[in-house]
Formats: C-alpha cells, structure tokens, sequence
C-alpha cells in the first residue's frame, strides 16, 4: 500500500493525512474483495524497516493502528472478516500487542475474508522466525515444514501481488511465499486505489498465464492450480 506520503505531499497536507486515507482505501478494497468473493487479502501496512522513519511519523503510525483497530473491527466483524496481523509484535506498545490479539480472537471464525494486516512485518525476519521454531521443534528443514511456521501458514500463496505507487520492487514483503505470485506494479497512489483500480489489476492477472514451471503446451493441455505446483 505505497504512496500514502507523495498523495498528502501533492496536497500540502502532512503525510499522515495521507496514511489516514490509506485506511479509507483498505476499507474500501476489503469491501470490493468481498464483492468480488476473493478469499485472501494481505496488506503490508508497516515494514521492519519503517521504524527508521522520523519519530513523529512512527508514532503517527503506531497511533492510527490503534484508532483503526478501534474503529474498524466491529464492521469487519460484521463483514465475516477473519483478521491476523502478522509481524512481530515484540517491539509494539503492549495495548497495542492486545487490541491485535484480541481482534484475532474476535474474528476467528468468520469465514468470508482472511484479512492478513502485516505489521512490524519483514518476509526476512518471516523465514528466520519460522526456521528458528522448526530447528527448536526438531523437525527437518523441509519446505512443509517451514510453510507451517510462517507466519502467512494459515493462508496460500498470494496468487496476485499488487504493488501501488509506481516503485517496483518487493521491499521485503512475502518473500517466501511469492515464489509464484503474478506481479502487477501500479502509478497509483495508495490513497487514490478503489474498486475500479482493483479490476484492471484482476484483469491484467487475468491475461498471465501461469506455467509453475511448466511449458505452455503442459499447461493448456492440464490447467494446474497454485495449490498443485
Ligand atoms: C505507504 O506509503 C505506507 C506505509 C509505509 C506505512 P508511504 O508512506 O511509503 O508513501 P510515500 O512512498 O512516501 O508516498
Ligand atoms: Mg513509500
């Protein structure tokens, strides 16, 4: 979810103004997934790395997770939406830590969405903490295994990656589990993607077609889904 700061920019406002609106277009785009019966959202919301943003942006940040977390999870609730934050939230305010557990235990068996809000979030730290814990379990370093300890283990791959903005790089989101998603790079800014922003990228995936290493010939012949690669 990028350009949050360069929409505030363009409008003389402060970038958390521009963060406030990125939360208004999640709204939004969790309602048009639903829509569109998508099962699966994962959002990067902040990175490992945004901590060495200023100070007052950081805190600006932290603060609207909690006003979001307050605002937001009764409709999301409502929606049948199953939320996870995944990321560590060892270095967040401990309120905090309990308002994103407790929304997890609140939406747990809502069954329409898995929304997945990836906080204090890197895909690097993902693969460290999931090997750590099959090394401390003594299990063999397999890619099941790892797959369970992930935190993005109660989901499949993302089968679209969406990356809104202009920049076009992966800044260390779901680097394991992106082995074979479909990338779509978009100029919008965060803050200006809706419904309509959300169709040209389904349709653009759409048009991919997806090998999983096979040749073309194979695939026509057997479509084979992500889940069977
Ligand atoms: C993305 O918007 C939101 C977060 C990383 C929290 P940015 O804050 O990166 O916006 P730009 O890239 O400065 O426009
Ligand atoms: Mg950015």
């Amino acid at each position: 979810m990028d350009g949050n700061g360069r929409w505030a920019k363009k409008l003389l406002l402060p970038r958390i103004a521009g963060h406030k609106r990125g939360v208004d277009s999640l709204r939004a785009t969790v309602k048009a997934c639903i829509d569109r019966d998508i099962r699966v959202l994962s959002v990067f919301a902040f990175s490992s790395e945004n901590w060495n943003r200023p100070q007052e942006e950081v805190s600006g940040l932290m603060d609207l997770l909690g006003i979001a977390l307050t605002r937001e999870v009764p409709n999301l609730h409502e929606q049948g939406v199953q939320l996870h934050f995944p990321g560590d939230w060892s270095k967040l305010n401990s309120r905090v830590a309990a308002g994103l557990s407790e929304a997890e235990a609140t939406t747990a068996a809502n069954q329409k969405l898995i929304l997945n809000v990836c906080f204090n979030y890197g895909g690097r730290w993902d693969i460290c903490q999931a090997a750590a814990k099959v090394q401390a379990l003594g299990l063999p370093m397999t890619e099941q295994s790892m797959r369970e300890y992930l935190s993005l283990g109660h989901v499949p791959d993302p089968d679209l990656f969406i990356r809104t903005g202009g920049e076009m790089r992966v800044s260390n989101f779901l680097l394991w589990q992106m082995a074979y998603s479909e990338f779509y790079f978009s100029d919008v800014l965060w803050p200006d993607f809706d419904a309509c922003e959300l169709d040209v990228a389904l349709l653009a995936y759409q048009q991919r077609e997806r090998r999983f290493g096979r040749t073309s010939e194979q695939v026509s012949v057997e479509p084979q889904n992500s889940d069977e690669e």
